[in-house]
């Protein structure tokens, strides 16, 4: 990985598990059956590569599959754990490790999954068409494969200055930051769902994967490394390595994250 200062997301996590309940559960389940089209995963393997804080492994574990959960950040990897043993109770059928999705050797240990679930992370390894490629290797025949990938958009550029500012910034200046940005989004959300004539509050209750303004907001500003693809050149990675897209949910021109299922054929 690159030697460049980097974001420790496990913090985060660790913050947003506080506040974690059984609504922020369901909401994040029903995302992830949203996004692969399923109302089950049973019989399923399911591999978790940037657990976070283990809710997306939770949600798969509850849809029935057999879980494996790694992470590269320490405090995301007991993150994971802490949500294993409170809403899973330990149970066997979740395996929770500690890994670098750029480590060839420990992707191929790892093994084949029906279901390779990656969501926001590969674009924060540093180096990420290798860690696209190696995602890509955990699928199996005529498995799934989930990737949720930074849109590329005209702001990019700013963005990433911004955030190499943050994580090399000391905790002052980070928590300046956070409430600025938090209070800008909040403001700025707002003033949108307003003009479109949109519930405010839903936005908090519908959707955002069951996660927390202020937690994404971090996750945003301190998200370093960062990069970022338009949905046509992940699209075209994956073909060109057999894989056949099966949904796709793009934020248009906008920042944030497109989502991808491929199938491998
Ligand atoms: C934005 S969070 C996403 C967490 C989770 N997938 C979710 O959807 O909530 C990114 C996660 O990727 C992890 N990560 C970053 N680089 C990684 C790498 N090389 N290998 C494995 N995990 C990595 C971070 O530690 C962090 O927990």
């Amino acid at each position: 990985m690159s030697n460049e200062k980097r974001f420790e997301f496990g913090k985060n996590w660790q913050l947003f598990l506080e506040s974690l309940t059984q609504e922020k559960i369901g909401r994040s389940r029903e995302s992830l059956e949203k996004l692969l089209q399923v109302d089950t995963l049973v019989g399923k393997t399911f591999i978790d590569i940037g657990s976070g804080s283990g809710l997306f492994s939770l949600s798969a574990y509850n849809l029935d599959a057999k879980v494996t959960s790694f992470d590269y950040d320490e405090f995301s990897v007991e993150a994971t754990k802490y949500t294993r043993e409170k809403f899973a109770n330990n149970d066997v059928n979740w395996t929770v490790k500690q890994g670098d999705a750029l480590d060839d050797k420990y992707i191929e240990s790892l093994g084949k999954y029906d279901i390779v679930y990656s969501w926001g992370v590969l674009h924060h390894t540093g180096s990420m068409y290798k860690a696209l490629d190696n995602a890509s290797k955990c699928v199996k025949n005529d498995g799934t494969l989930v990737v949720a990938i930074y849109n590329t958009q005209l702001l990019t550029p700013i963005w990433k200055k911004i955030k190499k500012f943050y994580v090399n910034s000391n905790f002052i200046i980070k928590k300046i930051m956070e409430y600025f940005y938090t209070l800008y989004f909040a403001i700025g959300l707002f003033v949108v769902d307003i003009l479109r004539l949109r519930n405010p509050f839903n936005r908090y209750s519908n959707s955002m994967r069951g996660m927390s303004l202020y937690t994404d907001v971090v996750d945003w500003i301190g998200g370093y490394p960062f990069e970022t693809a338009t949905p046509e050149e992940i699209f075209h990675f994956y073909k060109d390595r057999g894989f056949e897209l099966e949904n796709m949910i793009t934020v248009g021109g906008k920042m944030g994250c497109n989502e991808f299922v491929f199938k491998k054929r």
